[in-house]
């Protein structure tokens, strides 16, 4: 395994292919201060398995030399329409047309306000623009991420052009919002290196999952004791959270109802934190009734102490240790399955059971008793905190293995086996390809 297998949230699959394994990507940056970030995308670009080809404006070598890009995507960045080294294997002096012509997109970052108002005209005057208008714009899909000064971004001029270029098949990658450069703040920087990423690897995930509501809960949840003491356990959240990323890649709306984790969120959901097995119960419940997939991969207390002290328990020297009685935390997946919408199959649940031995059997039994039509089982202290997992997937049909790999890979494949068990659960008339 190489070292770039081994990075966290990496999707890397059991057999070593990256997240953008095999695509080529065409970097385009126009003249504005993010340009400093483009040589961490690029990089990052690279490390996730594509290959990049850089292409620069005459602004943007204000900002970055094509030296420093030329290092970081080991090739030569072009930067002019009228040069003529050969170009996508060809030598027709004709870079516009061969670069775009092997990529599986263009992605300008940073896209300037002065290059978005360019490309929104079809204008062509230099080599970026040329290359973006004569892109066969069916096949080769053109990611932005702006960058702009909070007055420019908020502009009527700018927020009409978005409007624009979006109905013109433009991805708009959204910016970020904050300092700036200039010293004001606001919103319009250019989204972080890593965010971009997310967001490229989601654009090109199979959207097996659009016009879906996906709402996961992930992590442990936390009992108090009293105000500063409490019970927790041992998840670390992280394959709910490449759940909800997951989900998200592949089109679906998503809600990630969390207990307390310290893990980044997923670019494009909607988090709701909370502590207890009982906030968790309040949060899923008002929400599962517009989901139409709820999965719960939360590890949730089955306890709680009966009757927390409002104040810290004081030790009082005598040797005498506190008594605490329990009572038992109500089921969320069970109550979320009893729903009147999950009996009529309209939300569609998925739990999981994090195991000591004799797997598929306490799984099924686990599957039967919270009445779900999908049970992922796991053996729990092999998967605790890691960044990889193996999973067994039970259903009515029997079991399937998904050998180990990195969260994310498996929380991708579990997306791609819901959307099939949903598929052939839907009416027939419902079914892709029915009359
Ligand atoms: N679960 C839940 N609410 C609870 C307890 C569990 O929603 N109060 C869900 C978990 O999110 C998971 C599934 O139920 O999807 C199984 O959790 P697990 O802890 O493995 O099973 P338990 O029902 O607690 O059974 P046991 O601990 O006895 O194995």
């Amino acid at each position: 395994m190489t070292n770039q297998e081994n990075l966290p949230g990496n999707g890397a699959d059991g057999n070593g292919a990256l997240d953008l394994s095999g695509k080529h990507i065409v970097l385009g940056l126009s003249g504005g201060i993010a340009c400093y970030k483009a040589a961490e995308l690029c990089r990052a670009l690279i490390k996730a398995g594509a290959t990049v080809q850089v292409v620069m404006t005459e602004a943007a070598e204000q900002f970055i030399t094509p030296v420093t890009m030329q290092a970081l995507s080991g090739r030569p960045v072009y930067t002019s329409q009228w040069d003529s080294r050969p170009s996508g294997g060809m030598s027709n002096n004709m870079a516009h047309i061969n670069l775009s012509r092997e990529a599986d997109a263009i992605l300008i970052a940073p896209m300037s306000a002065d290059f978005m108002a360019k490309l929104l005209h079809g204008r062509a005057d230099d080599l970026l623009s040329l290359m973006c208008l004569a892109r066969p714009i069916d096949k080769v899909p053109l990611l932005v991420a702006p960058a702009m000064n909070r007055e420019m971004y908020a502009h009527p001029a700018t927020q009409r052009n978005f409007v624009q270029l979006d109905a013109d098949g433009a991805t708009v990658l959204g910016v970020g919002s904050g300092f700036q450069a200039c010293g004001e703040t606001g919103d319009g920087r250019m989204l972080e290196p890593d965010q971009l990423l997310e967001d490229v690897i989601a654009f090109f995930a199979p959207k097996v999952l659009v016009g879906q509501r996906v709402l996961v809960t992930a992590g442990p949840t936390y009992e108090a004791i009293d105000p500063v003491r409490g019970i927790t356990n041992l998840s670390s959240g992280k394959m709910g959270f490449a759940i909800a990323r997951a989900a998200r890649e592949a089109g679906a709306d998503v809600t990630l109802v969390a207990g307390p984790v310290g893990l980044p969120t997923p670019r494009g959901i909607t988090r709701i934190d909370v502590k207890s097995a009982q906030n968790m119960l309040e949060a899923v419940t008002e929400r599962a009734q517009a989901a139409t997939v709820f999965i719960a991969t939360a590890a949730v207390a089955d306890w709680r102490p009966a009757a927390p002290s409002t104040q810290k328990i004081k030790k009082d020297g005598s040797g005498q240790t506190p008594q605490l009685v329990f009572t038992e935390n109500k089921d969320i997946l069970a109550t979320v399955a009893q729903s009147a919408a999950a009996q009529s199959g309209q939300l569609f649940c998925v739990g999981f059971a994090a195991e000591s031995h004799d797997l598929v059997a306490n799984a099924e039994a686990k599957r039967l008793r919270k009445k779900v039509p999908l049970l992922v089982g796991n053996i729990g202290p092999d998967t605790f905190g890691q960044d990889h997992n193996a999973l067994l997937l039970i259903d009515e049909r029997g079991s399937t293995e998904l050998p180990r790999a990195s969260k994310l890979s498996l929380a991708r494949r579990l997306m791609r086996e819901v959307a099939d068990r949903m598929a052939s659960r839907a009416p027939a008339k419902l079914k892709a390809g029915a009359p």
